[in-house]
């Protein structure tokens, strides 16, 4: 089995995810989240909150509508330059997009290259339709929103999201003014975006429902080069793939002080890139030589964007995949609203008039649980075990008594009790031996299984066991709460939380 095949039967026989609709045979890029995948998917989503809005204290989360009226999409570009280019076979119709009609048959990555470019290689190749084997039209393009007719009477053109940065930016003025009317502004949205791809594919990769983590930072331009907290991160090195090395493949660390000097990228920008590689080293826990910062040179670039460059994690298979993206999108957005909405956007800070500026940090919720879960993945001599960061997996703990006899369950009860309402995602486990339930939570990533044995009803304490080094220590019940804070919070070494 390749590793997505290996995901996927765990993702349906375990509760992770599966297709949408099932019982009508689903629908090609709609995936549904079960128990363990939804649990998932809160706790990645938290991660991120608490990390992201942390960076400055002028950072908020939004929840805005996902239907906005087409003039939303005149004003950002999407409705004129939000497309895939794409063929359609002459023979049976068939449509695919163009580039990666090219990336199956030359096993390169062609995203991001022009119409006429993709035209040159099709023919060149002698690229025939995938399905039929018959010739291809010339390479056109389509629109990727998915449009609405909102109303009954009056009827209003919408469009779902294609992204929900759309949503912050529709917001900024006022949040500007009920907030300390003070730039930075940062203002986040956790929420669904759609885009009706020609070809989804790879599970949750790329679907045509899926959810955003972005933040959107309103910033004055003229302070480009001047971060605050630059000097805390100046001597950390960004794995870096800068677009000159896309022959080599070359990934270079360069540290942050060293890259304003030689790069041409304000500290603005990079105090945040750092920040990202952070989040993702050591929070997420992506072993090092799986993630780099990748350029996008000027035609790969989203149409938005000024600076562009990619989050990338290296998954079994697949190779370096994007879950995410640093943007900068200067003030495209901000003037095409002004422009289309005829509403002034400027903001005034202490009698100058700023058009803000926006750096946007984007990722695919649903990317980055897929990475989780292809890194995460692993099989053993006896066993299959999930080895997920520990505040991303499902339930923190399982709470198993090791007979379901003998006054066990009653004492397990109230510690599983006890420890959901501390606010830990814990699982009850009392059927089969004890050997099966620890294989069972491992293949679901759980990290540690508390058992509740015969002495603990005597002596009042229980074992954890690690779910990585398989390990056992034992613990007073009492302090169950703080050792798990301990253990998942502050990553304390499993051994020392005797
Ligand atoms: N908002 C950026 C993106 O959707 O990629």
């Amino acid at each position: 089995m390749s590793s997505a095949e290996k995901i996927e039967d765990i993702a349906k026989r375990k509760g992770f995810f599966w297709p949408s609709s099932e019982i009508y045979g689903g629908m090609s890029g709609f995936y549904d989240y079960g128990h363990l995948g939804a649990l998932m998917k809160r706790k990645w989503e938290n991660l991120w909150r608490s990390y992201f809005l942390s960076l400055d204290d002028n950072f908020y989360e939004i929840s805005p509508a996902t239907i906005m009226p087409e003039g939303v999409f005149v004003a950002s570009g999407h409705l004129k330059s939000f497309v895939d280019p794409v063929v359609k076979c002459k023979k049976c119709g068939h449509m695919e997009r163009a580039d990666h009609i090219l990336e199956e048959e030359l096993k390169e990555n062609f995203e991001g290259v022009s119409s006429e470019e993709l035209e040159k290689l099709i023919k060149q190749h002698g690229i025939k339709c995938s399905k039929c084997k018959g010739p291809l039209e010339e390479v056109g393009t389509l629109n990727m929103m998915f449009p609405l007719n909102v109303g009954t009477t009056k009827v209003t053109k919408a469009y779902l999201v294609p992204e929900t940065a759309q949503e912050a930016f529709v917001n900024f003025k006022r949040q500007f003014e009920v907030l300390r009317k003070q730039l930075p502004l940062g203002l986040a949205v956790v929420g669904k975006a759609y885009r009706n791809e020609i070809s989804p594919r790879n599970l949750l990769l790329r679907m045509r429902e899926f959810t955003q983590a972005e933040l959107q930072i309103f910033f004055d331009h003229d302070n480009v080069g001047e971060h605050e907290e630059f000097d805390e991160i100046k001597d950390y090195k960004l794995c870096l793939f800068p677009a000159a090395n896309k022959q080599t493949g070359k990934v270079e660390e360069v540290s942050c002080w060293a890259i304003i000097e030689k790069m041409d990228l304000p500290k603005f920008y990079v105090y945040h890139l750092a920040k990202i590689q952070q989040f993702y080293l050591d929070i997420l826990k992506i072993p090092k030589e799986k993630f780099r910062l990748r350029e996008l040179s000027e035609e790969e670039r989203a149409f938005y964007n000024k600076i562009h460059w990619d989050i990338e994690v290296e998954l079994n298979d697949l190779g370096f995949k994007e879950v995410g993206g640093c943007h900068y999108r200067t003030d495209h957005d901000l003037s095409g609203h002004q422009k289309i909405s005829k509403q002034d956007m400027t903001v005034n800070i202490e009698g100058k008039e700023i058009l803000a500026h926006v750096l946007e940090l984007s990722f695919g919720v649903d990317r980055n649980i897929y990475a989780l879960l292809d890194i995460a993945y692993a099989e053993e001599k006896e066993r299959t075990v999930l080895r997920f960061p520990f505040g991303a997996a499902p339930y923190d703990a399982a709470i198993l008594p090791l007979v379901n006899k003998e006054g066990m369950p009653g004492l397990a009860g109230k510690i599983k009790d006890v420890l959901k309402a501390k606010g830990f995602t814990v699982f009850y486990d009392y059927s089969g031996s004890i050997g099966r339930r620890y294989r069972r939570m491992d293949e679901i990533g759980t990290p540690f299984c508390i058992t509740v044995d015969t002495d603990s009803l005597s002596s009042k304490d229980v074992t954890i066991r690690d779910r990585d080094s398989m390990k056992q220590i034992r613990v007073g019940i009492e302090h169950l709460p703080m050792v798990l804070e301990q253990l998942i919070t502050y990553r304390i070494e499993f051994t020392e939380a005797e």
